[in-house]
């Protein structure tokens, strides 16, 4: 290959894997190389806020000791049995998991969109075996605006043109509900009796961090209840803390009036060190499925089980939630007061340090990235969704100083485009 001469170490970089990578990313141009804590650091030496977390992966923030030094240890014993043996990990993660949030049984996969499809796939066991839905007419329910992941079975729930252009025929058995709209959903229900379950996310992160109103997910579950459908939270964005509480969509032992009937966590499971997802539901659902009939050579490998457990933990040791909680309220405010002064901001939204602010300018425009741009000139660094929105989640160990701090860098950046 050849590399064009006069080019900074980032823009070698970012050639490089223009020229030999897939172009299916529109990354901002930062070549990181380093993290810790709330920081990463380029290839230059610049170090950034980090107020994406890997799409809310890192909510123990950056290569957590505790949690690398798992890794390490792990590493060095045992890293990959596959399931056709036992391992001296599995299932004292699964007993950890299940006790934490309050279920029967775990199924360990990688990716979040692994999880996801896991869910899908229990659901329909569960719609035939127990629910008695005649063969293949099972239907899942998803909301409009969802985002799930991008295989062909979860795109074929999604009504984001991009996501499906061109990749289709897509899976049937799936029907679309406006998010947030309980009588919407209480009409589908009444009209269908082939409706197996309803696969949502507490809080729509891909969407622009759409908060639903607050007995959404408790009316939802009653509705399910009713009608014998399970209730199916995606908290893969949501969950381990980043909205404030454990999960966004009930309290562990305390609320539970919107617990849901399957549980789906990912990314932060793991705290960004290596791919993690679960499926918890109690044993009417999960035992639908029998040896053989699903499963990953790497999923619940001593490795990701080690990790996850220490993630977890760290979550629950250093009160995470209660600063998401605490700090995400002082940031909302700040934000606020900032569209107050300059205002380019139509709408600030968010639970926790899960938070996004709508721009000022069309989806189309391209305002939201010059502002992120600016960001990054000026030591934060933060993506658009869906044109003019941009996600604010920085790892939840920030302290308050360091939020006031990143309230004056956007303050400062925003003020250039005011
Ligand atoms: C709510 C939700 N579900 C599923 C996924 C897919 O997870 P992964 O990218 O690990 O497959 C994401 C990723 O952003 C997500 O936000």
């Amino acid at each position: 290959m050849e590399i064009s001469a006069n080019l900074s170490k980032s823009e070698t970089l970012i050639e490089k894997e223009n020229r030999y990578g897939a172009h299916n990313y529109h990354p901002l141009p930062v070549v990181l190389e380093k993290g810790e804590g709330v920081f990463v650091w380029d290839v230059e030496g610049r170090r950034y806020y980090d107020f994406l977390s890997a799409y809310s992966a890192v909510n123990q923030g950056h290569c957590h000791p505790r949690i690398v030094d798992a890794l390490k240890q792990q590493a060095e014993k045992l890293t990959l049995t596959s399931r056709a043996f036992y391992s001296d990990k599995l299932g004292s993660f699964e007993e950890f998991i299940c006790n934490l949030f309050g279920f029967d049984k775990a199924l360990v996969m990688n990716s979040g969109v692994e999880a996801v499809e896991t869910a899908i796939k229990l659901c329909r066991k569960w719609a035939y075996q127990v629910k008695g839905i005649p063969a293949n007419q099972a239907k899942i329910v998803f909301a409009n605006g969802n985002f799930h992941g991008r295989t062909i079975s979860v795109i074929s729930a999604s009504d984001d043109e991009s996501a499906r252009k061109d990749f289709g025929p897509f899976v049937e058995g799936i029907v679309q509900v406006p998010y947030n709209d309980v009588a919407a959903f209480e009409a589908l229900l009444k009209a269908d009796k082939n409706i197996a379950g309803f696969i949502v996310e507490p809080i729509q992160g891909e969407a622009g961090v759409v908060v639903p109103d607050s007995h959404y997910l408790s009316h939802i579950q009653t509705l399910c209840k009713a009608h014998q459908v399970l209730f199916i939270a995606d908290e893969i964005q949501t969950g381990i803390a980043r909205t404030g509480s454990m999960l966004a969509s009930y309290n562990v032992g305390a609320d539970e009036s919107s617990k849901p009937d399957v549980l789906i966590l990912g990314k932060a499971l793991s705290g960004g060190v290596l791919p993690v997802s679960a499926v918890l539901a109690n044993d009417e659902v999960m035992l639908t499925i029998k040896p053989g009939e699903h499963g990953s050579t790497y999923g619940g490998n001593p490795l990701a089980c080690a990790v996850a457990m220490e993630a977890l933990q760290v979550v629950i040791d250093e009160k995470l939630a209660e600063n998401a909680h605490r700090l995400g309220g002082l940031f909302r405010t700040g934000l606020t007061e900032i569209a107050n002064r300059i205002g380019l901001i139509s709408l600030i939204r968010g639970k926790g340090l899960l938070n996004a602010i709508v721009i000022n300018s069309e989806e189309t425009s391209d305002l939201a990235w010059q502002i992120c741009m600016k960001f990054k000139e000026n030591g934060l660094l933060a993506k658009p969704t869906h044109g003019n929105k941009i996600r604010l989640a920085p790892p939840l160990v920030i302290t308050e100083a360091q939020i006031k701090e990143c309230l004056a860098i956007i303050e400062k950046s925003l003020m250039e485009f005011a």
